[in-house]
């Protein structure tokens, strides 16, 4: 019995049709002589009828019949007791009454129910993914994911891009995250590694003459995992030559555009706006902000440069910054929840934090007494006080003092829902520095990657002032999610070697481990940029799932593990002897 349709299709048009269908057994019940079965595919639920007076072979077999078992049944679609009409399914109008049933396979008994509502813990849904994959929430998810890449497919190839495939057995070239490694059997104690990303591969091809190249790929990292990553991931990679960043930038946010609106109905307002990096960091903390709320941090040092309050004119003195941001109404900051509050500044690094209440036209709160008149009044200035305001003070070094009150920003926001669900806000970040330095490697660090172009006009600060250069470099945020980042690239040879040797990449070393794509620069690479999209994430946004490993089909766990296949497991002697290897 193949179906003539699916699961979610018939409707009245179909009364009086003889009709097959063949699904899953979603829901058995007994009303008193008549059996009641939803039966799912992907397409929906249709509510069948089994009546001994219709067919009693059918009938005595149905009553036998177990959530999960997989059937195929035939019958003729009738109007619905106006009683029993469902508005709310797409089905919701008929029901099938059933003269013919065949059991294609019965179903033990599930370790879960297959049901959005219930709550099932992630340990036992990984190991039987197969069937928590058969939940809508999941399924809908995945269907939108194919959509996604559809979009972009379609959006890149209507834009004369060419999709072209890269290795996934390439050579080891950490720079970044840790490589997977992949022992090879032709050579002994020789490995290849899986790409963290085809970075290197869409250079050449670029240096190839492929002038647009765009391709949806999995990457591999082996780094500590967050509940916004996988070790293997996909991104949407592009490639363009002879381009800027505002080309780059253009044609990505269009993308968006189109995503957006076709995926979600959500007009995506171009041009994008743009935050330097370093208004980014100096207003919200981090270089991905979610702009959905306001609450910005706000620099307090021309207000306490010349204070009496010791706490705040050192930190100042030492090039530090005494920073606040403004809670407003300040209703339910207990003495209790700011201490609280303290407590998590210290715990993400601040060495205190000062308080201010404004209320009625006074100051009230752990600093105030601390704290003049004057310098009172220029405070209330310049954070626009209104009354009934809490005001939260970290005074720190650079870095801490913005990076935590950031993170109170977003903390404080979660808690009293400040952040407007079904609102995507946007923004490119730009201007970012080129390195960063490392105290664990005591060099510098390129903060994108080590192909990335300095700005221009910088180049020459390169030797004396790295931690001041500029790069063309550039992500794309919504709501706090980096879902992009990319950059022009240094298309000649003396420039990315002395990237190298800023990085303290040694020639030698430089030469063994890149030396494929310097050589290539020599023969006529044209400027070139491009962007990665983080696939996964950008699923996410767009469908809304709270964890990364929901937009996956068959994703790791927080530990990397595979928990349905039991990934990575042991290999045999005889494996290990082929490779020559040896675990020590
Ligand atoms: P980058 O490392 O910024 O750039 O990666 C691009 C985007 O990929 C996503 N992403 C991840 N998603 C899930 N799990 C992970 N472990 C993970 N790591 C990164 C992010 C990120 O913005 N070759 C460059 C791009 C370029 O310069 O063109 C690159 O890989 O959304
Ligand atoms: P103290 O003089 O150490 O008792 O501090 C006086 C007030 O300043 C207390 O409320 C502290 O919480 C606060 N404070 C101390 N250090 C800092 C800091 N680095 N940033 C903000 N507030 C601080």
């Amino acid at each position: 019995m193949k179906r003539t349709h699916h699961c979610g299709q018939l409707n009245l048009e179909h009364r009086g049709q003889e009709i097959v269908l063949n699904g899953w057994v979603n829901k058995w019940r007994d009303h008193g002589g008549l059996i009641f079965i939803d039966l799912r595919d992907r397409y929906g639920v249709t509510q069948i009828v089994f009546n001994p007076q219709v067919d009693s072979k059918a009938y005595e077999t149905a009553k036998a019949l177990r959530a999960e078992d997989v059937i195929a049944v035939k019958g003729i679609v009738k109007e619905r007791p106006s009683e029993a009409v469902n508005p709310k399914m797409s089905t919701g109008a008929i029901e099938l009454y059933v003269h013919e049933l065949e059991i294609l396979n019965k179903a033990k008994t599930t370790p879960f129910e297959i049901n959005d509502l219930v709550e099932v813990s992630e340990e036992l849904r990984l190991k039987y993914r197969y069937l928590d994959l058969r939940r809508q929430k999941l399924q809908q998810n995945l269907i939108t994911r194919s959509h996604v890449c559809k979009l972009v497919s379609d959006f890149f190839h209507s834009h004369d891009f060419v999709e072209i495939e890269t290795p996934f057995l390439m050579k080891s070239t950490p720079e970044g995250a840790r490589d997977f490694l992949v022992p090879s059997r032709n050579f002994p104690g020789r490995f290849y590694a899986l790409p963290q990303s085809p970075q290197t591969y869409k250079q050449l091809l670029m240096i190839a003459g492929f002038d647009k190249y765009f391709q949806i790929v999995k990457c591999f990292r082996d780094e500590d995992l967050r509940k916004d990553r996988q070790p293997e991931f996909t991104q949407i990679d592009v490639e363009m030559s002879f381009v800027d960043e505002e080309d780059v930038i253009d044609i990505s946010s269009r993308l968006i555009k189109q995503l957006f609106k076709n995926i979600v109905g959500f007009d995506v307002a171009l041009p994008i706006k743009r935050l330097s990096f370093q208004e980014a960091f100096e207003t919200y903390g981090n270089d991905k902000p979610d702009l959905r709320f306001e609450m910005p941090i706000v620099t307090l040092n021309e207000v306490f440069h010349d204070s009496d309050f010791n706490v705040f004119r050192s930190v100042i003195e030492n090039e530090g910054r005494v920073a606040s941001v403004v809670v407003q109404p300040a209703d339910g900051f207990s003495r209790k929840k700011i201490d609280k509050l303290t407590d998590r500044a210290k715990s993400l690094g601040a060495k205190g934090l000062a308080y201010l209440i404004y209320s009625g036209g006074e100051f009230k709160g752990s600093v105030a007494k601390f704290l003049s008149e004057n310098e009172l009044k220029t405070l209330s200035s310049k954070l626009a006080l209104r009354e009934n305001s809490l005001i939260l003070i970290v005074a720190d070094k650079y870095d801490v003092a913005y990076s935590v009150l950031g993170q109170l920003r977003l903390e404080i926001a979660q808690e009293l829902n400040l952040i407007k669900a079904d609102r995507y806000e946007f923004v490119w970040i730009v201007d970012f520095p080129l390195l960063e330095f490392s105290k664990e490697e005591n060099r510098y660090v390129a903060r994108h990657h080590p192909f990335t172009s300095p700005k221009a006009d910088q180049i020459s600060l390169l030797e004396e002032h790295p931690e001041k250069v500029l790069a063309r470099a550039y992500d794309l945020v919504v709501n706090g999610n980096e879902i992009a980042g990319g950059s022009i690239r240094n298309h000649r040879r003396d420039l990315q070697s002395k990237m190298f040797e800023i990085l303290k990449i040694s020639k030698k070393e430089a030469e063994a481990k890149f030396g494929f794509l310097l050589n290539a620069l020599e023969y006529g690479a044209p400027p070139h940029g491009g962007i990665a999209f983080g696939l996964d994430r950008l699923v996410m946004i767009l469908t809304g799932a709270e964890s990364i490993r929901d937009v996956i089909a068959f994703p790791k766990t927080s530990s990397a593990l595979s928990l349905m296949d039991g990934a990575p497991s042991e290999v045999s002697e005889e494996q290990l002897a082929e490779l020559k290897l040896k675990i020590g």
